[in-house]
Order: structure tokens, then sequence, then C-alpha cells
């Protein structure tokens, strides 16, 4: 089964005409807008000083699942930034949670799952995935609450992790650089593996529904660690679970797969049927764009190194020059950074590159 894609599907949310004619949303049929759109993975998060001090005194899942909270992080980012979309506040991580596995975030450290999954056993012993997805009513309160704060033109974007990202956290347990947890399980366990990766899938696909119902008109998948994988290897253990998420998005909401180090694989990810590839820095924008079909297929989004906002000015708006060049003025790229916004970045820096990248490409 494939979805109608969304260049074809029409307005069939109602979504009102100055949402719908966003400089977002048009960009995601390939349409032409008005200037290129923009906008920055982690975009509300720590370099920020606002966020700073909301974080201040509460943990950070505490933060997410304080919906008016989470609401105003993700609206006060949008509008300091005057980026042309929202994504709301939350982590990819919050699922496995809700299936069961005890989720912190230590300080400097990154997340820790404290049960990870070895065996077909734990798999089998995670919860049930409609009531799963349930259990994360409140990032729906948050993205309601949001959409309310909204500017009518703007649109959120919801997202949730891969089921090969979050298949990683939940066998590593937490971040890693080799995988080799999650490879030895992948082809050590086989069976295991896939009805990993289906007990994940149905349980995003109530989740990515819900988030439409409450109000998001785009979806983002990260997967952010694909790119670990070698062709084969995605092809057989990763690409049919991906594609029966992405085949089960909602009609009318466009669809964003992201990965990075993905320059080997970004033809099978476009095959998922993504309205949008996410290209990371370390990938050409020009030679993926054609390798996935081109702008009369999918449309594009990315690629600047987040690094750049930690140098010069100069160097940093020539680069984003580059990737304008890159994208040739065609409809159908969305300007990002490769990955998401590194802490330590100068917030001015980061105001800097939007109005850059409006000014630049309005015509
Ligand atoms: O982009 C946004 O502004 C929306 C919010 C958002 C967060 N995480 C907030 C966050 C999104 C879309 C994510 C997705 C996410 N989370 C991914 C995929 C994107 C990517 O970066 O590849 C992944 C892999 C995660 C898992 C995760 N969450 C890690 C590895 C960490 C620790 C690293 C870090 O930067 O601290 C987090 C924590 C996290 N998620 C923070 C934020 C703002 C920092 C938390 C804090 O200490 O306040």
């Amino acid at each position: 089964m494939t979805r109608l894609r969304y260049r074809d599907a029409g307005n069939v949310l109602g979504l009102p005409a100055a949402r719908w004619d966003s400089a977002f949303l048009r960009t995601c049929r390939g349409e032409r807008a008005p200037h290129t759109p923009v906008w920055l993975m982690r975009q509300a998060g720590r370099y920020m000083r606002h966020y700073r001090e909301r974080r201040a005194g509460r943990s950070f899942l505490e933060l997410c699942k304080d919906s008016e909270l989470a609401a105003e992080v993700t609206v006060y980012a949008r509008e300091w930034l005057g980026v042309d979309a929202a994504i709301i506040f939350s982590d990819i991580l919050v699922v496995l949670e809700a299936l069961g596995l005890p989720l912190t975030f230590a300080a400097g450290d990154g997340p820790s799952l404290t049960r990870p999954i070895d065996d077909a056993a734990a798999v089998a012993s995670l919860g049930a995935p409609e009531q799963s997805a349930a259990d994360l009513g409140y990032v729906c309160d948050a993205i309601r609450a949001t959409v309310r704060a909204l500017p009518a033109d703007i649109p959120l974007i919801g997202f949730c992790g891969a089921p090969f990202t979050l298949a990683s956290y939940a066998i590593e347990g937490g971040g890693s650089r080799q995988f080799a947890r999650t490879k030895a399980f992948m082809y050590g366990q086989p069976a295991a593996w896939h009805r990993l990766m289906e007990r994940l899938v149905d349980t995003l696909i109530p989740y990515l529904a819900a988030q439409v119902a409450a109000g998001a008109s785009a979806l983002q998948i990260f997967d952010s660690w694909v790119g670990c994988l070698t062709r084969a290897d995605y092809a057989a253990y990763v690409a049919p679970h991906t594609a029966r998420l992405a085949a089960a998005v909602p009609p009318g909401v466009p669809l964003i797969l992201f990965g990075t180090g993905t320059s080997h694989l970004i033809d099978l990810i476009a095959a998922s049927d993504a309205d949008v590839v996410g290209v990371d820095h370390t990938t050409d924008l020009a030679d993926a764009w054609r390798r996935c079909g081109g702008p009369g297929r999918v449309s594009v989004q990315g690629n600047l190194d987040p690094a750049l906002l930690l140098g010069p000015r100069d160097r940093l708006l020539a680069q984003a020059d580059d990737v304008l060049a890159a994208a040739g003025g065609q409809a159908g790229h969305i300007f990002n950074l490769g990955h998401g916004i590194l802490k330590e970045s100068e917030p001015d820096a980061v105001r800097a590159l939007v109005e850059h990248v409006h000014a630049a490409t309005r015509h």
C-alpha cells in the first residue's frame, strides 16, 4: 500500500488558506514560494537563553511533559528566529518510555535507557502499541496549545524517530558510535529484530495520526543513525518497516524523512515515498536531489554544517549561499542545517542566518 503523495493529495485536511499557502508547505509540494523557507533542527534548545530559563529547576523530560511550557518554548523559538515553521518541542525517545523502557537524561551524558532490549522476550514484554501511543497524549496537548498560539500562516511540524534509530537506542541503552549491539542483534536474532521493528511501527502509526489530529501540518521522521548501515542491510532490515510507516502517514500531510551520513542510501530513502528528503552536510545537496529523482519528484531539506554557527559570520553566510546555489533556485528546497543546532551556538548568528536566507531568496 502506498499513500497518495502530498503533491497530489490536495488540501484534504481543510487547512486555513494562509497555512496551506505558506512558503514551507508550498515548498513541501514542490511549488514555487516567495522565498526559500527555513527552519532549523533543534531550533528550541540550550543555545537559547529563553530555553535555559524555562528548563531551570526541572528535568528535560519534565519540560517535555508540561504541555503549556513545551508549547511556549516551541512558539518562542519560532518567533524569535523568524523561521517559516515550528517543530513541536519533544523528543524521539518518549516513545520508548511509553513502551515501558525507563528513560533518563543525565546532565551532559545524553539519554540512558536502563533496561535495554537484548532478546525476543524483551521485545514481547513491550507495551501494547495503541495504549503506548495513547499514553503520549501530553505531546498532542502541547501540539494543540502550540497551534492555538502560532500565527495562521506558520505550520507546525510533528515528528517521531524512525524504527531503526529508536531500535538502536532501545538495544544500546543510549547513544552509540559503532552500533555493535544493534548490529549483533539484527544479524544474530533476525526474527526478534523484525518483531521489534514491527512493534515500533505499530506504535508510531497511531502516534503520528494523533499528532496530525491535534494540529501538526507536516511530519518529520528522524532516522538519525541509519547511515551506519550498508545498502544491502538497509534494504533487508530497515526499508520495509520505514516504508510501512511512511505509507500510513495520513493523507494531506507532507512527510520529511531525515538521516545523517546517508549519501550512500539517499535513493533508497527517497524510495520510501517521503515527500521531502532531509540531506545532511556531509552529502552533496545537488547530487542527492538528482539521485532522489530531482525537483519533479521530491523536495529536499538541508544542509548547512551546524558547526558553521560557531565560526566567523562571513564564512557562515558564504556557505549558506553555497547551499542555496546547490539548490539552484529550483522550487522544492527547504533550507535547514545538516543536523541539529549545537548548544555552543551564538543566538545572534542563528538569527542572522535565517535573515540572510530570506533576504537572499526573496523575489
Ligand atoms: O528540533 C527541535 O527544536 C525540537 C525538539 C527536539 C529535541 N530532540 C529536543 C532535545 C527534537 C526534534 C529531538 C529529536 C531527537 N532526540 C533526535 C533526532 C534528531 C537528531 O539530533 O539526530 C535524537 C537522536 C534524540 C535523542 C536525544 N535527545 C539525545 C541524543 C539527546 C542528548 C543530546 C543533547 O543534545 O543533549 C537528547 C536531549 C534533547 N532533546 C535536548 C533537546 C533540546 C537537550 C536536553 C536538555 O538538556 O535540555
